[in-house]
This record gives C-alpha cells, sequence and structure tokens, in this order.
C-alpha cells in the first residue's frame, strides 16, 4: 500500500472520529453557538467528500467502472447541492464556511466505494445525529433542519455504493444515468419518479448525469 495513501485515508477516518469526539464540548471559540461550529464542520467534510467522489470519477473511468464513474460524478454533484445548503446556513448564523482539502489519491474503484460508503456511514450514522441533537439543545432549528437534510440524501448515497459494490462487474461498459434533485441533492439512479422523495422538486427539473 502507497504510504501517503494510507496516511491520507486514516486521516480522514481519524478526522471524522475526531469531530465525533467533539461534538459534545461546547464550542471553545470560534464562535458562540456550537451548532454553527458543527455546520462549518460538516461543510469541510462534505466539501472532501465532493474531492473525493470527483478523483474517484475519474479512477473508475481508467479502470472501465463507466457507470461506478457515473455514480462518482453524481455524488459530486449532490454534494455540492448540500454544501450550498450549509453554506446558506452558517452564512445566515454569522459564520464563514471553511474547507481544508486533503489532497485525494485514489485506489481500486472497489475500494473507492468501499471508502466513500464508510465515511458516509460515519458522517450520517454517528456525527450528524449527534449534530442535530446538539442543535435542538441549542434551539438552532436551521442547522437541525441541514443536518437532517445531509444525513438523509447522504444515506442515499451510501446506499447506491452498497449497490455498486455488490454489482461491480456490471458497472463495466456504458456510462449509467443518475439522477440528483438541484434544490436538496436527493441522488437516485431510478428513472421511475414523478417527484423529488424529499422535497417534491418534479422530475423535470432533476440533472440526469452520466
Ligand atoms: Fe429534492
Amino acid at each position: 500500500m502507497n504510504m501517503s495513501n494510507m496516511v491520507v485515508r486514516i486521516g480522514m477516518s481519524m478526522w471524522i472520529a475526531l469531530l465525533l469526539t467533539a461534538v459534545a464540548v461546547p464550542a471553545e471559540s470560534a464562535s458562540a453557538s456550537a451548532a454553527l461550529d458543527n455546520l462549518i464542520k460538516a461543510y469541510d467534510s462534505e466539501s472532501a467528500a465532493r474531492a473525493q467522489c470527483v478523483a474517484f470519477a475519474q479512477k473508475a473511468d481508467e479502470e472501465g467502472y463507466a457507470k461506478a464513474a457515473s455514480l462518482f460524478r453524481a455524488s459530486a454533484r449532490s454534494l455540492e447541492v448540500r454544501l450550498q445548503h450549509f453554506k446558506r446556513v452558517i452564512s445566515k448564523m454569522g459564520g464563514v464556511p471553511k474547507a481544508d482539502i486533503p489532497k485525494v489519491e485514489a485506489r481500486s474503484t472497489r475500494e473507492n466505494l468501499e471508502l466513500a460508503m464508510k465515511e458516509e456511514a460515519d458522517r450520517n450514522g454517528a456525527l450528524y445525529p449527534a449534530f442535530v441533537k446538539q442543535a435542538k439543545e441549542e434551539g438552532a432549528k436551521g442547522a437541525a433542519k441541514t443536518f437532517n437534510g445531509a444525513m438523509r440524501i447522504g444515506t442515499g448515497r451510501s446506499a447506491l455504493y452498497g449497490d455498486a459494490l455488490k454489482r461491480l462487474e456490471g458497472m463495466k461498459g456504458d456510462a449509467a444515468e443518475y439522477y440528483v434533485c438541484p434544490v436538496c441533492g436527493y441522488l437516485t439512479d431510478s428513472g421511475l419518479f414523478k417527484k423529488c422523495l424529499v422535497c417534491w422538486t418534479p422530475r423535470s427539473k432533476f440533472e440526469a448525469i452520466r
């Protein structure tokens, strides 16, 4: 295993773990609001996830997994929409979004899908529920809603990574079409819907990404 690659990967996972241990601690001063600090942490994490998706799409194309490349491109767009939500709420609360994106070194497409799925699980299964709880305790309704939205959309991305892993050989060949809601970032591989399942945006507004 390439050592620098391992360091980046361990670094990302450790970073999410560190966020989890920090969530219950009151903000130390970046702002008077722990919810705002957590929004900025989430913005940083999802910015890094987006950069990973862009690099993983390129790697999937190089390896001939065109459908996996489509999925990573669509995920990058989904994350971009979520980042816009974070940005708006952070600004509204008087904060400044910041992202320190680590250098991404893609490994095999299988490993990249596994890593993307694990990081979604860390965020949506542990980090965001804790952030939601804290935001509610603080009375920061906008922050709680934003974490809930990110959690719901991220869980959907994670399921698609899982499906791709189950049929990895089938992810070769032609590119696939994925659909992203430009309002909430909901991502689906099914063309059989009339409205966004999360925010009811009509299908005609969805972005088809290959
Ligand atoms: Fe939506």
